[in-house]
């Protein structure tokens, strides 16, 4: 049978392919390995080798060139230091590090390099991109223009996010930093926003229970986890925080916004000084290496707010830091503060005292998410740092059992309720309607009128309320100006009786 005209044109056109493709004799430099330990290995014979390079060791396992000496170079292993001894061979593979980004990897546990931890099957890349990436331009941002609600009423009301913010979370271990942020991300269930967790070297018990509160009380289907335990290569746990960012950045670059935790950079920190005391780079303060802050500042530089002719979208980031007894002023925090646009305090002392969460205010502060706070809520917020300052400060006095005067003791009791307000329990995020209505119940002295000990209970029960009886203050959104004056005094009322109904049942 003849062949068809187009069968011929199709023929030829692969035929020229082929030729195209046609294989050239190369020259494949190997290397070998000069010494291996601990996550490290010393490489010789590739002179030609480019910083960030992937090298592939004869067993196939990957290593990171993040040192290149006159005669030998120093790299990270990726992954299994198995059958890598001194001798084994070595080649470049001419590629950096890149990470698999897409939609596809929503809903998924997985590590640095897209492999998935979670016992299902590798979720499918749209695209590989490098996990080390150029920050967008000056040009190319835009102001933080809209707020990211955390749901946490002390954050909402003192301490405001903006999309595209950095803002640190620090604090001693275990003073509640990682419920901080995984309350944010739980939040965001009502919003369009992606979020990203990356653990760096964080117990997997820690990282399930994480996971495990965002399968109940979040929308797992718009979250990612990138994981580098304690137990994976250490150069697979530095990598992971830039991973995490890539994938971030491919929904970044469709115009959507996108939350992205890092949880610790402390861990991150140590992970890098231990590599680079292995491979004997020169030690600096707290023998870390002197590009510790460069780390840090070339990965957190990646969040951004993009302009309008690239999308608008955001890359809000949340990093973690873990402080030695309460010492924020130690060489990785101090970094970081001054990296980020501000950072949430977690204070030892409150957490041992209850007021959980642990936020120290004085010490907290947001540079940039000021100006995209809901404006409903900006209002009542205004006066109520300085108020809870106030209070602070005159409550240290009554410690000594001072005698104060009538108009002190109001405003320390007013104070102790806005403590009470500002308190939380894990899990349970509010919507700004809540956050307005509580604000209002402080400041109209609604509270004031409880025993401290129901503020809790008025708390708790709010949401139920006001669904019934005020429904159109759940409704209240983060474009609303200001509250409409029927709806504020329907508000108060409604307050009103909700303390009343507390007051009839009594403690
Ligand atoms: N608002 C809250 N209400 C009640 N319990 C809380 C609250 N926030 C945190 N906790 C509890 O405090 C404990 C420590 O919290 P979390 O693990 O978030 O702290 P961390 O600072 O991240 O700790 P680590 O340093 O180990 O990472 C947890 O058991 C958590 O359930
Ligand atoms: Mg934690």
């Amino acid at each position: 049978m003849p062949l068809s005209d187009e069968l011929h044109r199709w023929i030829g056109h692969a035929e020229v392919r082929i030729a195209g493709m046609a294989v050239a004799p190369g020259i494949e430099r190997i290397g070998r390995v000069v010494r291996v330990g601990d996550g490290v290995a010393t490489v010789a014979g590739l002179p030609e080798t480019r910083l960030d390079e992937l090298l592939v060791f004869e067993s196939g396992s990957l290593g990171l060139a993040i040192d290149l000496g006159e005669e030998e170079i120093g790299c990270i292993l990726l992954g299994d230091a198995g059958g890598i001894a001194a001798g084994t061979n070595v080649r470049g593979s001419g590629e950096v590090a890149r990470a698999p980004v897409g939609a596809a990897l929503l809903g998924r546990v997985v590590d640095a390099f897209g492999m998935p931890l979670d016992g299902g099957m590798p979720p499918p890349a749209e695209e590989l991109l490098p996990v080390e990436r150029p920050a967008p331009a000056i040009v190319d941002r835009d102001l933080v223009q809209r707020p990211l609600a955390s749901g946490l009423l002390v954050v909402d009301a003192m301490i405001p996010l903006g999309r595209g913010q950095r803002e640190l979370i620090i604090g001693d271990r275990g003073t509640g930093k990682t419920a901080v942020a995984v309350d944010a991300m739980i939040n965001q269930r009502s919003t369009e926003v992606i979020c990203i967790y990356a653990a760096v070297g964080q117990k997997s018990s820690s990282v399930n229970n994480v996971i495990d509160a965002m399968r109940r009380f979040g929308a797992i289907e718009r979250c990612l986890f990138v994981i580098g335990g304690p137990d994976a290569a250490p150069g697979l746990q530095w990598l992971t925080p830039y991973a995490a960012c890539t994938m971030g950045e491919h929904f970044l670059a469709q115009g959507r916004d996108v939350l992205l935790v890092i949880d610790d950079l402390t861990k991150h920190a140590a992970v890098y000084r231990q590599l680079s005391l292995l491979l004997r780079r020169p030690p600096g303060r707290e023998a870390y290496p002197g590009d510790v802050f460069y780390i840090h500042s070339r990965l957190l530089e990646r969040a951004a707010k993009l302009s309008g002719e690239l999308g608008g979208g955001s890359l809000t980031a949340l990093p973690i830091a873990e402080t030695q007894a309460g010492n924020i002023s130690a060489y990785v925090p101090t970094n970081l503060i001054s990296i980020t646009d501000g950072q949430i305090y977690l204070d030892p002392h409150l957490f041992y005292e209850d007021q959980k969460p642990a936020v120290n205010v004085g010490l907290s502060v947001s540079r940039v998410g000021g100006k995209t706070q809901a404006p409903v809520l900006k209002n009542l917020a205004e006066s109520l740092r300085l108020e809870y300052q106030q209070f602070l400060e005159l409550e240290v006095f009554t410690r000594f059992g001072t005698m104060v005067d009538e108009r002190t003791r109001k405003v320390i009791e007013h104070g102790r309720r806005i403590r009470a307000v500002l308190a939380q329990p894990q899990f349970a995020p509010q919507s700004l309607g809540q956050q307005v209505a509580l604000l209002l119940a402080v400041q109209g002295g609604t509270l004031d009128r409880l025993a401290l000990d129901q503020v809790g209970s008025f708390r708790n029960r709010l949401a139920d309320w006001l669904a019934q009886r005020c429904p159109e203050a759940l409704r209240l959104g983060e474009a609303d100006e200001a509250l409409p004056d029927e709806l504020r005094a329907r508000l108060v009322e409604t307050l009103a009786d909700l303390a009343r109904s507390l007051t009839a049942e009594g403690p």
